[in-house]
């Protein structure tokens, strides 16, 4: 095996087994393109700090575009002695520009390097997760601007409540992902204070200008305590908890939506594209692609799990119980990567059967809209429930809808019951009177979408 970089105090070759549990390389070579701009960064500031003379700078400079290319252009080849991606970086620069390399780790250490890489690359990655956010919710707009005027039940402990809008629906789904967005938002911003320059430990022993160093690479400020720098994975663990809570949104629509769209309900009908087929029952149209965006939140919620688990018991500094920081960060953003956009397109090829939302409408839905008739001619509302609540027994025993009911029935219940009650039972009606901020009725629903437009539109502007 190749010479380590940290071999000299070492004799002979670590365990084989050993050695693979200790490498990283597989998972954190993601790392590669950050390692190369840390490295190009810290060089810099070693020569600003008169540690390297300006010609080893730039052959330091030059090797490390060399990789970089290399690197994207998956050319970058990995050495059995590589133990992690800073390895194979150094490894591969000294055997590009000699012993000059060797200088570029003067005063750094993996451990703020690692910290800074890690932060640079969920600094580079955020933006393209958070358009894909700003997708899915663009296709819960344009779902709710086409179905605004569909009526559907809505449900509380999953029993018929009131008539409400499916646009007004759909919209409860936007808000929460707006929430998310928010929290990816506010996370970047804590993420964003450089590390590098913290060394291992106790900090760097040249005149380095951290401040200049974290402004170069595109961070707001320098961390303040090397000790808590090198160990900070709070970053790691705040997106993983704005991870797991995005894949619960997710998941909460994605199960109403495989509700609605069973036989049961048969209030949506997916696109072919997003539905997939049983290799026995030649019937079957199955929600497969929403059942995984549900099924994948316990991975996020896991991942969260993991890294608090991992982070509770490192006393001081770096422990390299660290090195597990990676894999469940990497894992969760690669999740909801794949998940969110392929939920845009089966949102967006939902067909809804407003026939069926609409049969679903029975008058008991207005129950609350009756006792309301009675508040609105002077009926304290406790009396008014109660009267209600009778007029739908008497309807249950006469086995008739309450618009069946006949008004000697409700006049017996009631004194103050009209022969105009029955226009409760318009579901359109009932839909337009929760008119207030907030509500169902049209009005205040198109309020909301110019609300959810405004919400929306920083996002569109800064997609990538
Ligand atoms: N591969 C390591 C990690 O991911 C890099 C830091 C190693 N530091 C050390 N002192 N061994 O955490």
């Amino acid at each position: 095996m190749s010479k380590k970089l940290w071999g000299g105090r070492f004799e002979g070759d670590p365990d084989a087994q050993a050695w693979a549990l200790n490498a990283s390389l597989a998972f954190d070579q993601r790392l590669a393109a950050q390692d190369v701009r840390g490295s190009g960064a810290w060089a810099a500031a070693l020569l600003a700090a008169g540690v390297l003379d300006a010609e080893e700078a730039a052959a330091i400079q030059s090797g490390l575009s060399a990789i970089a290319d290399e690197f994207a252009a998956g050319e970058l080849v990995f050495a059995p002695g590589d133990e992690d991606i800073h390895t194979a970086v150094e490894r591969r620069l000294a055997e590009l520009i000699g012993p000059a390399a060797g200088k570029l780790h003067t005063g750094r250490s993996r451990n703020d390097q690692v910290a800074t890489d890690l932060r640079l690359w969920l600094l580079d990655e955020l933006p393209v997760l958070q358009s894909a956010v700003t997708a899915l919710q663009a296709a819960l707009l344009a779902r709710t601007e086409q179905d605004q005027a569909i009526l559907l039940p809505g449900y509380t402990h999953l029993q018929r409540a009131q008539p409400v809008l499916l646009g007004h629906w759909w919209l409860a789904h936007f808000w929460p992902l707006q929430r998310d967005q928010q929290r990816l938002a506010q996370l970047a911003e804590r993420a964003a204070v450089s590390p590098l320059g913290a060394g291992a430990l106790a900090g760097v022993p040249f005149p380095v200008d951290r401040e200049a160093l974290a402004a170069a690479l595109g961070f707001s400020a320098a961390a303040a305590n090397s000790l808590d720098a090198v160990s900070d994975r709070d970053f790691v663990a705040e997106f993983l908890f704005a991870a797991a809570l995005l894949g619960v949104h997710l998941s909460k629509l994605a199960e109403a939506v495989v509700l609605f769209s069973t036989t049961e309900f048969g209030f949506f009908e997916l696109a072919d594209a997003y539905a997939s087929g049983s290799s026995l029952m030649p019937q079957k149209k199955n929600p497969d692609v929403f059942e995984l965006a549900r099924g994948k939140t316990g991975r996020l919620i896991g991942n969260l799990v993991e890294v608090l688990t991992l982070l509770k018991a490192l006393p001081s500094t770096y422990d390299k119980d660290l090195q597990g920081d990676k894999e469940p960060l990497f894992e969760s953003y690669d999740t909801l990567t794949a998940v969110l956009p392929v939920l845009a397109g089966g949102i967006a090829g939902i067909t809804p059967r407003a026939e069926r939302m609409r049969a679903a409408i029975d008058d008991g839905l207005m129950a609350t809209d009756l006792a309301d008739y009675l508040v609105a001619r002077g009926v304290p509302f406790r009396e008014a429930h109660e009267a209600a609540g009778k007029a739908g027994r008497a309807a249950l025993q006469a086995g008739v809808p309450l618009s069946a009911l006949p008004l000697a029935d409700y006049q017996t219940i009631h004194a103050a019951f009209g022969e105009d009650l029955y226009a409760v039972f318009d579901p359109a009606a009932s839909v337009a009177r929760r008119a207030a901020l907030g509500g169902t009725a049209p009005a205040a629903l198109a309020e909301q979408i110019r609300a959810a437009h405004a919400a929306l539109a920083p996002h569109r502007r800064s997609q990538p």
